[in-house]
């Protein structure tokens, strides 16, 4: 049976940043974060946006695209490690704000950066299984990256969701979840107390407990099918918390066939998923996505029929390696979603506005928040200790 993507939806918050403005601010040579992290700007959410509104929008795109009506959605997970509430899941405030039917599981996974892919893979296998019963399930990855000001993970910041509709005949890619590599160890990379907005990172040791994830989830997938290697992949989709980060990962996993030149590959294989995620920064569940959305979207060549490889890490850890085909066509359904006009739309601040905000968001959580769109999703703020949200008109 067939099973996969069939359509998406990306958003992003109204305001980023330039990184060589927040490098001179902080004094760092621009070229370090452009070149030695790999990204260029980051996503920053005013007040009247969070990971809720940024799920919504994701997922009404997704759901446009599909042209797939609410009742068809059978399961809505959010995967998120930004949730805004204890026990309410993001996923039922999409719920409410897409219109979702009443017959369908709602609920939300958390894994840091993996949430997501747990939530696609019990996707996968609930519409292989029969349970599904001719429907769709709608998975979004939702997050606000925050390290605060002036952290050493400070520039690798972002925000912005991603919403993928899977179903049997998929229109984008056609995943093979029999077939999928994993890895999974408990190691304190990279977390965030239930007090505090800001995560905490223990930076260099999170790199090498991603390659290590790496490593381990690769050589299980070799396992499970002994003859592949990674030439038989045409393009790699990996984890971006930052472009460098990527390009150290596909380098261990050509480092692992003993490739004398693992970076020679890059340019073909990888540089295209990392286009739009090195305009919107980290995004924790959605990155792998958005990579994945980038190279359909950007890639020069074209992958109808070709294989292609995906790698999702979670902090914590857990890792899962797996693979897909590119449906004919895909390419150009994404490129019509017009990703890099919205991305230009964006409004970019100076540090003083950035900081601003920063500052700010400790209390919007308690307080109303002034929102001028009524076009769009927005957080109105917090009434009688519930959150409240707006959609846009009919
Ligand atoms: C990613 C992170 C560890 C970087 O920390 P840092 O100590 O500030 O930065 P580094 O000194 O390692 O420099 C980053 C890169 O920029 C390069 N660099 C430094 N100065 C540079 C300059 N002037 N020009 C070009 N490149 C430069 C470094 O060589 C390094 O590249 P490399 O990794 O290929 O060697 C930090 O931003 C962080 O903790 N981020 C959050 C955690 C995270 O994203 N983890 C990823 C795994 S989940």
């Amino acid at each position: 049976m067939k099973v996969g993507i069939d359509a998406l939806g990306v958003a992003v918050p109204s305001m980023c940043i330039d990184l060589e403005v927040l490098a001179k601010a902080r004094g760092v040579d621009p070229l370090k974060y452009l070149d030695g992290l790999g990204t260029w700007r980051m996503g920053v959410a005013p007040l009247d946006e969070d990971t809720v509104t940024l799920a919504a929008r994701a997922a009404s795109m997704a759901m446009k695209s599909a042209q797939a009506s609410p009742d068809e959605i059978g399961m809505l997970v959010v995967g998120t490690e930004t949730a805004v509430d204890h026990s309410k899941p993001v996923s039922s405030f999409v719920q409410g704000l897409l219109g979702i039917g009443t017959r369908c599981r709602v609920f939300e996974t958390k894994h840091a950066c993996y949430g997501g892919t747990a939530a696609l893979m019990m996707a996968l296998d609930w519409i292989r299984s029969g349970s599904a019963q001719g429907k769709k399930a709608l998975i979004v990855c939702s997050d606000i990256a925050r390290y605060g000001l002036k952290t050493a993970g400070e520039p690798t910041q972002g925000a912005g969701a991603v919403a993928l509709v899977v179903s049997a005949n998929p229109r984008l890619v056609e995943l093979d979840p029999s077939r999928t590599g994993q890895y999974a160890s408990d190691v304190h990379d990279f977390w965030r107390p239930l007090y505090s907005k800001d995560a905490f990172v223990d930076g260099h040791y999170s790199v090498q407990c991603y390659l290590d994830a790496i490593t381990g989830a690769y050589k299980h997938y070799k396992e499970l099918e002994p003859t592949v290697t990674a030439n038989d992949f045409a393009a790699l989709a990996y984890h971006v918390p930052y472009g460098k980060m990527a390009k150290k990962a596909h380098r261990q996993l050509r480092a692992l066939e003993n490739d004398p030149a693992p970076d020679a590959s890059f340019e073909t294989q990888v540089a295209a998923s990392l286009a739009l995620p090195a305009q919107v920064g980290n995004i924790y569940t959605g990155s792998l996505y958005l990579a994945l959305t980038s190279l359909l979207s950007t890639s020069a060549r074209p992958l109808d029929g070709q294989r292609i490889g995906l790698f999702s890490y979670g902090s914590g850890s857990c890792a899962e390696f797996f693979s897909g085909t590119v449906v004919a066509g895909a390419q150009e359904r994404v490129k019509a979603l017009g990703l890099q006009a919205m991305l230009d739309a964006r409004k970019k601040l100076s540090i003083d506005e950035y900081e601003a905000i920063m500052r700010a968001r400790e209390e919007a959580d308690v307080k109303p928040v002034e929102t001028k769109a009524a076009d769009d999703y927005r957080f109105l703020g917090v009434d009688s200790h519930k959150r409240t949200y707006v959609g846009p008109r009919a």
